[in-house]
């Protein structure tokens, strides 16, 4: 695992060459909505196996073809939430690696004018004490967005939270450090600044526009 960044305590990027790689193709602005969606699920699988190194494990007794042995598994109901809609394209990369895991949804989407989210969906599950709880989003631009999404998860009883993005923003970090200090966020990029529309550069563009190819 990576250390936390130098200036954000609550933040680690990831530098891995396969993820690295993998970033290159999905910023690139010619890279269609097939390979962006591809691009989201690869990265987000390969991040997610990082961020869930601490989740706990229990020994359980399992019988091979030739003798008894001890083995381990997950021993926490683990709950994955992504923001609509951008964040749907980070679910299936990390489901192909952690196929236990719970699905709650959040939909949040900036107005364009104010940036201020608004929250138009909140479909979790009752008891999301019962482990740990990844919110997904790719892009954390102000923080609006993630920060709303955080207060609606502790509403509902999340402990155990953390955060992954693909592209952040220092303005987005710093919001979240602000807002919920105890949040670690795993980004694969910690870029250099936002426009004054809200963008992140050099970022990758609208992330649920270029997913659906709506844009
Ligand atoms: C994007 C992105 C985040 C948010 C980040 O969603 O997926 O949710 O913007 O911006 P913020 O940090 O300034 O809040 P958007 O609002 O464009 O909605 P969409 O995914 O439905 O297009
Ligand atoms: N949301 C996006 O999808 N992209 C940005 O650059 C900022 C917010």
């Amino acid at each position: 695992m990576p250390s936390p960044h130098p200036e954000f305590k609550n933040l680690v990027v990831f530098d891995h060459p396969l993820i690295r790689h993998k970033m290159s193709y999905i910023r690139e602005e010619t890279t269609g909505h097939r390979s962006f969606r591809a691009l989201l699920a690869q990265i987000a699988g390969l991040m997610v196996f990082e961020v869930t190194r601490t989740f706990p494990v229990s020994p359980v007794e399992v019988k091979t073809p030739l003798e008894k042995t001890r083995a381990f598994r997950l021993s926490a109901m683990i709950t994955v939430v992504p923001i609509l809609r951008a964040g749907l394209g980070m679910i299936e990369g990390i489901l192909t690696v952690m196929p236990e895991a719970r699905v709650g949804h959040l939909g949040i989407a900036r107005d364009h004018d104010t940036l201020e989210p608004v929250a138009y969906l909140n479909k979790l599950p009752r008891d999301l004490d019962a482990g740990p709880v990844l919110l997904v989003d790719p892009m954390l631009a102000t923080g609006g967005s993630a920060s709303a999404a955080i207060t609606m998860l502790r509403d509902a009883g999340a402990q155990d939270l953390r955060m992954i993005c693909l592209v952040a923003a220092p303005e987005g970090v710093k919001r979240l450090v602000k807002d919920h200090p105890s949040v670690m966020i795993y980004t694969a990029a910690l870029d250099r600044a936002l426009t004054d529309k809200g963008y992140i550069i050099p970022g990758l563009g609208d992330a649920g526009d270029r997913m659906y190819g709506t844009a």
